[in-house]
């Protein structure tokens, strides 16, 4: 017991957010040391997370889009919903290990996860509200003074501190602990059918979803053809070079039992539709997706080994909640 004590002591660290990072992983981009985040931040961000007091009229507020219980993707809509019933162009994304992105957004329009939350705020199709009204409408509220400063030591409500907090929030949405995780770390073992689906998955897809993240953090073509009411030319939308046209960013792989519909407009309902396209693909764009062919078995076991990514100490991790004090009456 004692041995084993100790090998679990030295095979994750333990930082301030509470959740264990094994310790193979890379360092993250964004600053998750004690030094940085602040428990006061985190629950701030987490109250403005669920507070509909973000949009322009009261009714939707991130959560709206992310549910935890889905990873914090949404699987209503292949599209998201905002404000005044308006329908994004996109499929919200799944969040978590956002501390260890460097770009945000399936075109990677947004490079700081400090920076993130201004989009959906202001954006018409989402929260449709502006900083300045927003702040506005926070400073009239005794009871986000108070938050603010006992969060940053300070009661003038600012956008800096609004969006330090949310980044904060999300920073610790980290999701480590899935079979897969436990299996690396010696502490359970993959069933025969997950044990082949992980070598289908390490030689076919793991050069774009690679682990123990399951994204490279880079954009690629899985060639999808572009959807024609859309017409969403990804990251070429940001950097206007033609080289980047249908390119978006590759997404993270853990959960995905529960981040459906897939692709960046929600195009696929469940994993063996995502299979199927790829084993359909004839002259991909990239290389990388040429040697993808699967028999009948060989797609169950890969899906068997994706279910192994799901981990339920995130999807029902209490911490990431909505916060009961939001029903309490305040100011
Ligand atoms: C109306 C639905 C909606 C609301 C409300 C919303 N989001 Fe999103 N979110 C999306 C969509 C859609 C995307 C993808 C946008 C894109 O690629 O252009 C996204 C992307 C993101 C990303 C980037 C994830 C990644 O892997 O690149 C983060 C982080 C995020 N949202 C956090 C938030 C936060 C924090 C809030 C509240 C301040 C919020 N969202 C409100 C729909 C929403
Ligand atoms: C060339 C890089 C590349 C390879 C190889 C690749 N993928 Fe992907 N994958 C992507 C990109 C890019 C997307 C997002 C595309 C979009 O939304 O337009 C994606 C999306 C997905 C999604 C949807 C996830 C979500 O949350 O929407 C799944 C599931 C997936 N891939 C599984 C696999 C599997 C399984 C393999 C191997 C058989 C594989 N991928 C191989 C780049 C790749």
């Amino acid at each position: 017991m004692k041995w084993l004590a100790l090998f679990l002591f030295s095979a994750v660290a333990v930082v301030q957010s509470s959740q264990r990072i094994p310790k193979n992983w890379p360092t993250p981009v964004y600053d998750i040391s004690d030094d940085n985040l602040k428990v006061e931040k985190i629950h701030l961000g987490r109250l403005l997370f669920y507070d509909p007091i973000l949009s322009r009229d009261g009714t939707i507020s991130c959560s709206s889009c992310h549910s935890l219980y889905n990873a914090f993707a949404h699987t209503d809509h292949a599209l998201s919903h905002g404000i005044d019933d308006r329908i994004g162009r996109r499929n919200a994304p799944a969040l978590m290990n956002l501390a260890w992105m460097s770009s945000f957004m399936w075109d990677g329009a947004i490079n700081h996860l400090d920076m993130q939350a201004l989009a959906p705020i202001t954006h018409v199709d989402e929260m449709g509200s502006s900083l300045p009204d927003l702040i506005d409408k926070l400073r009239g509220r005794g009871f986000y003074r108070k938050k603010f400063f006992e969060a940053f030591g300070d009661s003038t409500i600012t956008g800096q501190h609004l969006l330090i907090a949310i980044a904060q929030f999300s920073s610790t949405l980290i999701s480590a602990d899935s079979k897969y995780d436990k299996v690396m770390q010696g502490s359970d073992a993959f069933s025969d059918a997950e044990e082949r689906g992980f070598a289908l998955f390490s030689r076919l897809c793991a050069d774009c979803h690679i682990p123990p993240l399951f994204t490279s953090n880079d954009f690629a073509s899985n060639g999808i053809p572009i959807d024609s009411s859309l017409m969403d030319m990804g990251k070429m939308e940001v950097t206007t070079n033609p080289a980047d046209s249908l390119l978006f960013k590759i997404p993270t792989l853990r959960n995905v039992e529960f981040t459906y519909p897939y692709m960046h407009d929600g195009r696929f309902k469940s994993l063996y539709d995502v299979l199927d396209h790829y084993n359909d693909l004839k002259k991909p764009k990239d290389k990388r997706l040429e040697k993808i062919q699967l028999a009948e078995n060989e797609r169950v076991e890969l899906v068997a080994f994706m279910l192994t990514l799901t981990d339920r100490e995130f999807l029902f991790n209490q911490k990431f909640a909505f916060p009961k004090e939001l029903l309490q009456p305040r100011e």
